[in-house]
């Protein structure tokens, strides 16, 4: 069954999206962390969700938990609504930094997003944030870590003609580290990742 709605979901996502950037896309999660951190909630909100590919494909796995798929993008929440016989994601059109505007939630995810909104906003917005997690949830962010690396400079090129109008906010790793300290002084973790080739990627968890 599992099998069957995961091969379903990379087909609706690859007829529409493209086979190679769903597979792209599916690569870079480290869906078996994300979901380890995921599983034993009730609800996940996706911040800044996209098309819901991540939010789809855990859901595949949890069709238990309530998955909001939140963006300002009504192209892709479009898209979810039409799918939902397929996917059964919620969706909202909210912008994210309006955070008292957002659902509570056990858990907020926030993929490939927090470079997208000034870097002056992450201390707030994440501050902000913690306090709508219901107890004992978390905030699961995985972003770019700015570097020396190939993978680095390619996403800098592609995220420059996708999102022209967006600050496009990078992080080094030590940056990551004193936002977090700001934040939420004990309660994080910083891992980098790895999916089989030199990764820019930073997962960090806070929890509540
Ligand atoms: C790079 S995409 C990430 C998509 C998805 N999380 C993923 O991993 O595939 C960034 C998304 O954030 C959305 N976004 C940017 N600023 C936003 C805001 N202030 N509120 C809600 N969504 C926002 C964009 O519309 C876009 O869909």
């Amino acid at each position: 069954m599992k099998i069957f709605s995961f091969i379903e979901i990379v087909h609706l996502y690859g007829k529409n999206f493209g086979y190679l950037r769903t597979t792209l896309k599916l690569l870079s999660y480290e869906f078996k962390s994300i979901n380890s951190y995921v599983r034993n909630y009730k609800t996940v909100v996706d911040l800044g969700s996209g098309e819901g590919l991540l939010s789809a494909i855990l859901k595949s796995y949890n069709p238990g938990i309530n998955f909001i798929c939140l963006d300002l993008n009504l192209e892709y929440l479009s898209f979810i609504e039409e799918n939902n016989f397929i996917l059964n994601l919620n969706t909202l059109d909210k912008d994210i930094l309006n955070v008292s505007d957002l659902p509570h939630s056990d858990v907020y995810m926030l993929n490939d997003m927090l470079h997208h909104i000034s870097r002056n906003n992450h201390e707030v917005f994440l501050f902000n944030l913690i306090q709508r997690v219901n107890p004992g949830g978390m905030i699961l962010v995985r972003d770019v870590r700015k570097s020396m690396s190939l993978d680095y400079f390619l996403t800098k090129i592609i995220d420059r003609r996708l999102y022209p109008l967006d600050p496009l906010s990078y992080m080094t790793q030590m940056e990551w580290l004193n936002l977090m300290s700001k934040v939420t002084p004990r309660k994080f973790r910083l891992k980098k990742s790895f999916f089989g080739w030199p990764s820019n990627k930073l997962q960090v968890v806070i929890w509540k």
